[in-house]
């Protein structure tokens, strides 16, 4: 269907899709105001919104016999473990990894658009402090990590390896992204190869799969989802620079896990060396409520069933063993070849639309007024990231332990659980073990936070062989380590 801004034509449209309560304000609206509407409404198809909505919605009612008849556990032969591969297998992932880090084969993909409500800060949830002695935030951390192993990639050549950085942001995130970027100078990295693009918006709808205005002239929209990446991805060129780049593979992974392995060679070299197109890593849920999304099978594919989909039967499901039969956490780190990537538009409009019941601030179109709802009274509709692994050709699973590389700030501080204070806890821990498995000790009482800058993964750190750590303090350089030593 071609759109068109021409106002007949639009409300034509949008009535014909039994949608035309849009324009009830319209005439209230000044010259200027209307222009704006209009390019707003052709920015969507009216009649394929409806469907996509009522479709969603209705599977949406019914997810409880849905799962019972289509999911089943992850088969165990589609995972291998870090914490059970040999020493050798481990090696040769993490050294096929560095070289192609070192060949500027790999990207990262970040996924920023969140607007982080349960945490409840106003920022990006990049932005964040964890309250870690250096107050580094999560974007800091994540920046230097790319620094590290640029660095380590690179060694004693003088040809530099890069590591690009695609950051999708949203509407509601773009301009205090960038501007955390500016301000901070990119962490020292270079900003031609920090790239910043913005996902899509979709409509939201009430209960009854009718449009909501958010003012007279304007339609109630949010972010697409996690899952807006693929379309975003060809829409701002970033499949055309990761070509460009000569980038083979990307390493896609959530804003808000602090222990996040951004770029990990390990992950990628494992991938790499299964010609995997679509890969994941998971850890083993913590119990059987934990709200995360579970790596499985559904209908015979590869996906994930989220924690807010799941029945409370099938996430208490034991096997014979007695471990959770969907117990694979989707921790949220992706790995796609770049070819798995161009290929998504070919099957793209398969893809599933998942409902949010939300609060959404809306026009009551009786009386012209904002409304701000105190429960919910419409839907979001989002894609997930995930919702592609059935269409993978080489799908590959890698275990890693919970401990060293998953984290996940969710909720505000004081919470108890995903949180600011654990976020921290965790990582400083991470890094006594890092000492601990270069083997040294750290004494009973001291905290010590190493920076990305001096060890990605607990590598370099040979100094604390047979010493012990006995102050407390941030380690900006192998010289600060010294100083603590006994
Ligand atoms: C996500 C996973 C879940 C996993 C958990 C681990 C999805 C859909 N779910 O759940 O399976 O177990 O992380 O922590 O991936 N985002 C966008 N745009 C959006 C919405 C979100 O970029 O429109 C980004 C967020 O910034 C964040 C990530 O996607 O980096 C995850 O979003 P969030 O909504 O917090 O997912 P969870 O419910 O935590």
């Amino acid at each position: 269907m071609t759109l068109t801004n021409d106002y007949p034509a639009l409300k034509a449209q949008y009535e014909a899709a039994g949608q035309g309560h849009v324009f009830t304000f319209y005439n209230d609206l000044s010259a200027q105001e209307q222009e704006a509407f209009l390019d707003q409404l052709k920015m969507f198809d009216p009649e394929e919104l409806s469907k996509i909505a009522l479709k969603a919605m209705g599977e949406s009612k019914q997810p409880a016999v849905k799962q019972q008849a289509c999911l089943e556990p992850l088969p165990r032969n589609v995972t291998d473990k870090v914490c059970s591969a040999s020493a050798d297998r481990k090696e040769g992932w993490k050294k096929l990894g560095m070289d192609l880090i070192r060949q500027n084969k790999v990207a990262v993909i970040l996924m920023a658009g969140g607007q982080g409500t349960r945490l409840g800060s106003d920022a990006p949830k990049g932005c964040y402090d964890i309250g870690l002695p250096s107050h580094k935030s999560l974007f800091q951390l994540q920046a230097e990590r790319i620094l590290r192993l640029q660095a380590l990639a690179r060694g004693d050549r003088e040809e530099e390896s890069i590591i690009p950085w695609y950051i999708m942001t949203s509407g509601p995130t773009h301009e205090p992204t960038c501007e955390f970027f500016e301000k901070h100078n990119y962490f020292g990295l270079s900003r031609d190869n920090v790239i910043f693009f913005k996902q899509g918006v979709m409509p939201c709808f009430t209960e009854d799969g009718k449009l909501m205005l958010q003012e007279k002239g304007k339609l109630a929209i949010a972010p697409d989802g996690n899952g807006g990446i693929y379309s975003a991805l060809h829409r701002e060129g970033i499949i055309a620079s990761l070509k460009k780049r000569g980038v083979l593979y990307s390493h896609c992974y959530c804003v808000d896990n602090s222990l996040a392995r951004v770029a990990d060679p390990v992950f990628i070299g494992y991938c790499a060396s299964k010609s995997t197109d679509c890969g994941i890593k998971v850890v083993p849920k913590s119990h059987p409520e934990e709200p995360v999304g579970v790596v499985c099978k559904c209908d015979d594919k590869y996906g994930v069933v989220e924690y807010s989909e799941i029945s409370k039967e099938l996430a208490f499901k034991r096997q014979e063993d007695g471990t959770l039969a969907f117990g694979a956490a989707n921790i949220a780190n992706h790995f796609f070849s770049t070819e798995f990537l161009e290929r998504v538009p070919s099957f793209a409009h398969t893809l599933a639309y998942h409902v949010a019941h939300k609060k959404i601030p809306y026009t009551d179109l009786t009386n012209g007024q904002f409304i701000k709802p105190t429960k919910n009274n419409g839907v979001k509709l989002e894609r997930f990231v995930f919702d592609v692994f059935g269409h993978s050709h080489a799908f590959s699973v890698l275990e890693v332990g919970r401990a060293l590389e998953f984290s996940p700030l969710k909720n505000g501080s004081g919470a108890g659980v995903d949180c600011p204070e654990t976020s921290r806890a965790d990582i400083l821990q991470q890094h006594a073990q890092f000492i601990i498995e270069a083997g040294g000790h750290v004494k009973d009482g001291v905290s010590i936070e190493i920076s990305p800058l001096v060890s990605y993964a607990g590598e370099g750190l040979e100094i604390v062989k047979g010493k012990t750590v006995i102050q407390s303090g941030v380690v900006k350089t192998i010289e600060d380590l010294k100083q603590m030593l006994a």
